[in-house]
């Protein structure tokens, strides 16, 4: 199908529902070839379906991207599927449960756990796959959040953590003419996120916007294609806050 990423390869973790399907879907409605990785096959196998009816292709990929070595040997089957990979979002993230309560009494190996998945893992796979990256002059995206700049958590801080990284890879990476931003969503409705918030904590959240509206999946896929797209290809070295304006009242969990 001809469209803006026609011809063109993006590969999104963590695309078994919620933002990463959302990404997927959007960036096949423009014609793009989808490579999807993910824990769960079941949710990767109805996410290809899902691009394939969008006019898109897809290939899935079972990969714990908290462990190195199924992060390595991922990229090394991308490598030889694809020379050159446009987009890479690193979208995979654990977010519900203990990594949402304070930072105290974790211990090192959970907090290694966090780290390793939402910060860690998104570099290694980027240095990883970037002869691909390179080859395409493509771009990373790093998934952020707005819990990134008030960390009161386990899971902000993995995430201000990764914004760092935005910044240090756009250095990196740049070399290459690789660009790599972040994007910082609100709250957005997914399953995942709905499921792991008590309602009434989720309408007090949902007031501090100033854009009243339920944010959506397809609101953080939208800037994702405008951000790897030719619009979009002067931003660099950025995280992107797409929340409607609730950090400006002061976001606190
Ligand atoms: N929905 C929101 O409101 C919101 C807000 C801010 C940031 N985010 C971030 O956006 C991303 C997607 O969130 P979502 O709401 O779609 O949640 P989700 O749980 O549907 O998506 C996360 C995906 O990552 C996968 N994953 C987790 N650990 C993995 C691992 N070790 N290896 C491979 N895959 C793994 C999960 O299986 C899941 O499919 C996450 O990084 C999350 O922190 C979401």
């Amino acid at each position: 199908m001809a469209g803006k990423f026609s011809g063109k390869t993006v590969l999104v973790t963590g695309s078994a529902g919620g933002l990463g399907r959302a990404y997927a879907e959007a960036f096949a409605r423009e014609g793009a070839h989808l490579v999807l990785a993910d824990l769960k096959l079941d949710g990767l196998d109805e996410s290809k379906a899902l691009v394939e009816r969008a006019g898109g292709s897809a290939s899935v990929h079972r990969v714990d991207l908290g462990v190195e070595e199924d992060i390595l040997a991922f990229a090394a089957v991308v490598l030889a599927l694809h020379d050159s990979l446009d987009v890479l979002i690193n979208n995979a993230g654990m977010h519900a449960g203990e990594i949402q309560r304070g930072f105290f009494g974790l211990g090192m190996a959970k907090w290694q756990q966090f780290f390793a998945v939402n910060t860690l893992g998104p570099v290694l796979l980027a240095e990883a796959l970037r002869p691909a990256l390179a080859k395409a002059k493509g771009l990373i995206i790093n998934k952020s959040s707005m819990a990134s700049y008030t960390p009161a958590t386990a899971y902000g801080i993995t995430k201000a953590a990764l914004n760092v990284f935005t910044n240090a890879m756009a250095m990196q990476f740049g070399a290459d003419e690789i660009r790599c931003v972040g994007i910082a969503p609100g709250l957005m409705q997914t399953e995942a996120a709905r499921g792991g918030v008590a309602d009434d904590t989720w309408e007090r959240l949902k007031g501090m916007q100033s854009v009243r509206r339920q944010g959506t999946a397809e609101d953080i896929a939208n800037l994702g294609v405008f951000l790897a797209s030719d619009e979009g290809s002067f931003v660099n070295n950025q995280t992107i806050l797409c929340d409607g304006g609730n950090q400006m009242r002061g976001f606190r969990f």
